[in-house]
């Protein structure tokens, strides 16, 4: 922030002394929608609204409703609002994967936002990949930026029990290899669980994502969790177009916001809520991209001894607007003000820092949202792994039932060490055309692989390292298995998966040279992962694979997977385009 008034940006296309040629051809073709001359030389910011809802973008599409309303509150505080399209993300409707998307959505972004008379920018969040998209891109860019999410879907209900999205699909195909429901109670089932507008009701992806952006101090206190359809979400749209307009006028800046402690809250607050395992990725991606250092490490060291607070599914019983009501984000950050665990003097967007805004801020429903002494679960953030498999994974190790730790014990004296054989699928085609062959050998012991599901394997890394059991042993009752892949999980599932592993099988990890009937040991404590084999053989095996020119993945089928392919980083770097960070604040160079 600044105390003299910035000269607007737009002023250079449309009040350009310097240049009156162009200043002449870009007002000209800018009236030809309606907007007055009198208008666009008035001196008033030109605010644009980046709109990520479309017929593609369901989860989003709500948000061209809301934008009516940014647009009033814009023109009521004095700016003019200019809508533009986002490349669409559809987290379950684009193939190969969402994942791939991301980076193209923030590369757009990026060339709308620097190359054109923009002076501020509402963000419409929501869908998975569109917050993490938009924060990166008004990260490298910015200019005054605010998020406005477009709110969870109303909660699910099936025969008197709340049906929560995403999280529903995994206890129905569980159901249906199990023979308990057929086909069409399968679909019934998962469309129950999606009643209205909105994002996932569960915490997932979603969820968690517009619960962080607020966390960072990017969106309004107390909108992220506002449910699409209520009449709430109207008006805090109207609020959000206002603010914006101040915001231009106060110089406040993403990277005014978005500072290392800002993303240190965040991660605390990742942990309160039951947050997504692709939060790290996403979060490590805008941090930066504004040039924060932010190592994987600091999940583990600020996130991992917090406890679990809301009562969400997939780890809880309850949903989106349950959330809502019991206090939403502000109620969470207050509990952990009280704690200590949130540096206060974080700035937000409405001006007044974290402190200000959540300190005090009351649970409405301690079911829902409980008190920091009374929580679900302890110690409920991420434990960072490495090993002689991969660099850097991820496991939410407060899923890991006493059940599991019985079965995977290796030595009694060591509670936290686990062991077992594993079966190695390569990508989610061989997963499922294997999975219920009883040719596999897996049994309750087994620990199952996915590779190839990373950012190069996969373009964009698919979220299919959460896998079943086989039929015939959910059948017996043993629902979960251990899974580790350099792949992602669906923020809606609880199983335990070591995650997000990095090296990718497809970027010469050593997940690649795994071979089903090789022992894997984890241990939680030591938070490593290896493979029992000697480091010879692992290095002999590595070079048998070179020679024979390294892990084989399928290839692109578009221009954008190819050119992703070649520059992508590795998730536990984010996954972001690796030469763009180079490129930072760039509408003030
Ligand atoms: Fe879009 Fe879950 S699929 S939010
Ligand atoms: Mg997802």
């Amino acid at each position: 922030m600044s105390n003299t008034k910035p000269k607007l940006r737009s002023r250079a296309w449309f009040d350009n002394p310097d240049n009156i040629d162009m200043t002449a051809l870009y007002l000209e073709r800018y009236l030809n929608f309606g907007l007055s001359l009198e208008e666009l030389q008035s001196g008033k910011p030109i605010i644009g609204i980046a709109q990520t809802g479309s017929d593609l973008s369901p989860c989003n599409r709500h948000h061209l409703v809301l934008a009516e309303r940014v647009r009033e509150g814009i023109r009521e505080a004095g700016g003019i609002a200019i809508e533009f399209p986002v490349h669409p993300i559809q987290e379950t409707g684009k193939r190969p994967t969402a994942g791939l998307d991301r980076n193209l959505a923030y590369l757009g972004l990026v060339e709308t936002l620097y190359g054109y008379p923009l002076d501020g920018v509402v963000l419409t969040i929501g869908c998975d990949k569109t917050t993490p998209a938009c924060l990166m891109a008004a990260a490298t860019v910015n200019i005054p930026a605010i998020a406005l999410s477009v709110g969870p879907m109303l909660n699910g209900w099936h025969k008197g029990d709340r049906t929560g999205s995403g999280t529903i699909v995994w206890k129905a195909r569980e159901l249906l290899a199990a023979g308990e429901i057929d086909d069409a109670e399968f679909i019934r089932l998962v469309a129950s669980s999606a009643p209205s507008t909105g994002y996932c009701n569960t915490m997932g992806t979603a969820t968690t994502m517009n619960s962080l952006a607020e966390a960072l101090g990017m969106s309004l206190p107390g909108s992220a969790a506002i449910p699409a359809p209520y009449r709430d979400r109207q008006e805090v749209a109207w609020r959000t177009g206002k603010r914006i307009v101040a915001m231009v006028a106060d110089d406040l800046k993403p990277s005014d916001i978005l500072t290392e402690d800002a993303f240190r809250n965040a991660i605390a607050v990742n942990s309160a809520i039951g947050g997504s395992t692709n939060a790290p990725i996403h979060i490590t991606a805008i941090a930066r991209h504004i040039g924060v250092d932010l190592p994987l490490q600091t999940w583990q060291s600020h996130g991992l001894d917090i406890p679990l607070l809301v009562n969400l599914q997939p780890a809880g019983e309850y949903l989106g607007e349950d959330f809502y009501r019991a206090g939403g984000v502000p109620a969470v950050v207050g509990q952990l003000i009280g704690q200590g665990l949130i540096a206060e003097g974080a700035m937000t967007v409405n001006g007044k820092t974290i402190g200000e805004n959540c300190r005090g801020v009351a649970i409405e429903d301690e079911k829902v949202i409980r008190p920091f002494d009374a929580p679900l679960m302890a110690a409920a953030g991420f434990v960072v792994f490495s090993g002689n498999l991969f660099d850097s994974a991820i496991m939410k190790t407060s899923v890991i039932s006493p059940e599991f730790r019985e079965r995977y014990l290796s030595d009694p004296a060591d509670p936290d060490a686990f062991e077992g054989p594993v079966v190695v699928f390569d990508g989610p085609e061989d997963y499922h055309a294997r999975i219920d062959d009883p040719a596999t050998g897996i049994t309750d012991r087994t620990l199952l692989v996915m590779r190839g599901a990373g950012p190069i394997g996969y373009p964009g890394a698919a979220e299919v390292v959460n896998m079943r059991a086989p039929a015939h042993l959910i059948l017996d009752g043993v629902h979960a298995l251990p899974c580790i892949g350099d792949g992602r999980q669906s923020g809606t599932s609880g199983s335990p998966s070591i995650l997000n592993a990095a090296p990718e099988a497809a970027a010469g990890g050593a997940l690649a040279v795994l071979e089903t009937g090789d022992r894997v040991r984890i241990d939680l404590r030591r938070g490593s992962a290896d493979v029992l084999i000697d480091a010879e053989t692992l290095a002999a095996r590595q070079a048998a694979l070179a020679a024979k020119g390294g892990y084989r993945f399928p290839a692109s089928q578009t221009p954008w997977q190819e050119i992703q392919r070649a520059v992508v980083g590795q998730l536990g770097n984010g996954a972001i385009l690796e030469g763009a960070e180079a490129y930072q604040r760039i509408a003030q160079t």
